[in-house]
């Protein structure tokens, strides 16, 4: 087996926590083969070594390696940059042109943001991983090349599937050997080791002293989220080289340079995810939704203790009544209520009054039966388009084929 340090030092990879290990350990042993690889990992976990490494330790050591953002190139070219073009293939094509796929003959191509790739060039990515085969845009000439691809992604894969944006069965090939990268807030001490370097790093680059955290500050470094990952460890590690004049960084100094340090990291979080999925309108609302409900629960569970306490003055009014003696049943039961998708339109946020907290509550919970919403929201849909399904799906956002594959899993009758 090859000496994992030596590696981590020659491609400038710092950490031992074993996660990281076991992932570079995956590469070193694939290298050698022509498998396909799909490196997987939140964004700036150190997805861009791996590929190195892979062929760096590959027979094809001596050949190209080229790496594409397959997110950075627009949708219309992007055949042509990988596959090349003819003279004439399209306005602007003066001349013929050979593709990344041509040109990495004998050596290895990276596919980076792999799940942006269009549809369309999903498929003639797949023509060539399982044949070798590849025809340039513009000509009808099939043509031969031996490459091996290495892709990487930092949105879910299956999820992309799931939407209808990734193909599963390129999804299978791409994956043949799956390398999970680790995110930065799992590798515990790992972190520190990291600070160091950078701080060194830019210490030199900057010419002045290099930080140092205080044991608070390093505490804080081991207990953030660390949404962004190594890449936003490095970039704060610099901007507080080159800003703070006290070499030594107190927490306070530390805290500043992260965003929603202290609690409030969920918003961020989720606003991340939901840029990166491809959650639609409907996910947003359901979110929302959720949020309602346990600002109800946190309510309820408030007033509840205001009436135990005897500081809430509340009348047993005939009204209240039913109302209190529901929170305290749910509250011996720590259960949420259930309540059938059916029994109410969601018309929820016109209830103002006490007398009418039962309703609210019935409603909002009815509202969270994901599978009922969405139920309700293909029938109306349908109805709308005279069960015309192909206007209906472009309504809801959703591909036909997904349309119909939930309307035989919910058995909606039309
Ligand atoms: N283990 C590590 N040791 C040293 N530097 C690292 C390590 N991991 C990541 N980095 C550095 O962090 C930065 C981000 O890494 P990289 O570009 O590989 O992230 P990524 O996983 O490709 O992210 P994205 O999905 O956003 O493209 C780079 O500057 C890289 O050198
Ligand atoms: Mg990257």
């Amino acid at each position: 087996m090859k000496d994992l340090q030596s590696i981590k030092q020659r491609f400038g990879i710092i950490g031992n926590y074993a996660g990281l290990d076991r992932a570079l350990d995956i590469a070193v042993q694939v290298a050698p083969t022509d498998l396909s690889v799909l490196i997987t990992g939140e964004s700036g976990t150190g997805k861009e070594s791996f590929p190195q490494v892979i062929h760096n330790f590959s027979s094809r050591k001596h050949g190209p390696y080229i790496a594409v953002n397959c997110g950075a190139i627009p949708e219309g070219t992007i055949d042509s940059e990988l596959f090349g073009h003819e003279k004439g293939a399209f306005t602007g094509a003066t001349e013929s042109r050979k593709g990344y796929f041509e040109v990495a003959d004998g050596g290895t191509i990276f596919l980076d943001e792999v799940a942006e790739l269009p549809l369309s060039t999903q498929v003639r990515l797949l023509r060539v991983l399982e044949t070798g085969e590849f025809i340039r845009v513009g000509s009808s000439k099939v043509q031969k090349t031996n490459v091996r691809v290495i892709a990487a992604s930092n949105v879910d894969v299956t999820m992309a599937i799931q939407h209808d944006k990734f193909r599963e069965d390129l999804f299978y090939r791409l994956n043949t050997v799956p390398i999970k990268i680790p995110p930065l807030k799992e590798r515990g001490e790992d972190i520190f080791l990291l600070f160091r370097k950078f701080a060194v790093d830019f210490a030199e680059k900057y010419r002045m002293p290099s930080i140092r955290l205080s044991n608070e500050a390093k505490n804080i470094l081991l207990n953030y989220s660390w949404p962004g990952n190594v890449r936003q460890l490095k970039n704060i590690t610099e901007q507080i080289s080159i800003i703070e004049r006290e070499r030594e960084i107190s927490p306070e100094v530390l805290q500043s340079y992260l965003p929603d340090y202290s609690g409030i990291k969920l918003p961020a979080v989720i606003k991340r995810e939901e840029d990166r999925s491809f959650s639609s309108e409907r996910e947003i609302l359901y979110k929302i939704l959720f949020d309602m409900k346990s600002d109800m629960n946190d309510l309820k569970k408030l007033v509840l203790d205001l009436i135990k306490t005897g500081d809430l003055d509340i009348s047993f009014h005939e009204n209240n009544s039913g109302v209190i003696k529901n929170l305290i049943r749910e509250a011996g039961r720590e259960q949420p209520v259930q309540s059938t998708p059916e029994s109410h339109s969601p018309d929820f946020p016109h209830h103002h009054s006490g007398a009418h907290i039962q309703d609210t509550e019935e409603v909002v919970e009815e509202s969270l039966s994901l599978a009922g919403k969405e139920i309700e929201m293909i029938k109306k849909a349908l109805e709308k388009y005279n069960g015309k399904r192909k206007m209906a799906a472009h309504e809801l956002g959703i591909s036909e084929r997904t349309l119909y594959r939930k309307i035989k899993e919910y058995e909606i009758e039309m």
